[in-house]
């Protein structure tokens, strides 16, 4: 099975790739385009399936969008998706890397949630994100950050190092100190950590349960086991996440972290 079919399966049930709920997508996006209520322009750099411009051109009639994925698969499903909610319109897709890319028009929302990576992290995205955003425009991050210090149980299973994140407190100094304004943010809550992580791990152990006689049924079955227990056993209650919606500060504010 390859990631693509295998997320589909484990994110089914769930609105985006990321342990928010659908009310929290909503506040993020009206505190991201606040001052563009009926209108703006949206770019969502590593987009997946589109879900946050989705959502946007569905709430917002005069909205228009760009989502950017290296993944071809998850933009046809998002391209389905705008057909049926009749906003196909107002969507363009591209498949391309989100890194490198330079845009003619400048958009009133950047976002760029859960693929922080392709830029090589946190700052870096931020900084490519300053040259597409219009004057008093918002940035949208969503980024992991430490609740907790993590041991080898949880770093293991992350396959992650202590250096990739900072606590929260850290994130938003080095955030600040990087020339951007918090203006909002949403701290996923253990309950919605709980219910991404149930449905990831539930849904896969679900389709090899309903598949026994499916080549990939015992790899999927292993890989639920071994992902709830890396989830139970490492990062529950260590790893947390933030979505952060950003205004440019210039100059920018220095304040140590
Ligand atoms: C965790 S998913 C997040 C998807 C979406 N932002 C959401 O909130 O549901 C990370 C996404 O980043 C995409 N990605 C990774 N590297 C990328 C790159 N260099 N350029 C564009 N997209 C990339 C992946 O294909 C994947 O769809």
């Amino acid at each position: 099975m390859d990631s693509y079919a295998r997320h589909l399966i484990t994110h089914a049930g769930h609105p985006i790739a990321g342990p928010l709920t659908e009310a929290a997508l909503a506040d993020v996006l009206d505190a991201a385009l606040a001052h563009r209520p009926d209108a703006g322009r949206l770019l969502d750099l590593g987009c997946g399936q589109a879900v946050w411009p989705l959502r946007a051109l569905t709430a917002r009639p005069g909205a228009r969008a760009v989502g950017v994925d290296v993944n071809g698969a998850a933009l046809a499903w998002a391209a389905e998706e705008a057909a049926r909610l009749g906003v196909a319109d107002r969507l363009e897709l591209r498949e391309a890397s989100a890194t490198g890319l330079t845009w003619d028009e400048p958009f009133d929302a950047v976002l760029c949630v859960g693929a922080t990576h392709a830029f090589g992290g946190l700052l870096p995205t931020l900084a490519a994100a300053r040259a597409p955003l219009a004057p008093g425009g918002c940035v949208v991050v969503g980024e992991g950050f430490w609740e907790r210090d993590p041991d080898p149980a949880a770093l293991a299973a992350l396959e992650a190092a202590r250096e990739d994140y900072g606590d929260l407190a850290t994130t938003v100094e080095r955030v600040v100190a990087a020339g951007w304004e918090p203006v909002y943010g949403h701290v996923s809550t253990p309950g919605e950590w709980d219910d991404y992580e149930w449905r990831w791990t539930g849904n896969l152990a679900r389709w090899a349960l309903d598949h026994p006689d499916h080549p990939d049924a015992a790899a999927a079955a292993e890989t639920a086991a071994a992902h709830r227990a890396g989830w139970l056993r490492g990062y529950r209650g260590v790893l947390g996440f933030v979505t952060l919606v950003l205004r440019a500060t210039c100059p920018p504010v220095r304040t140590g972290g």
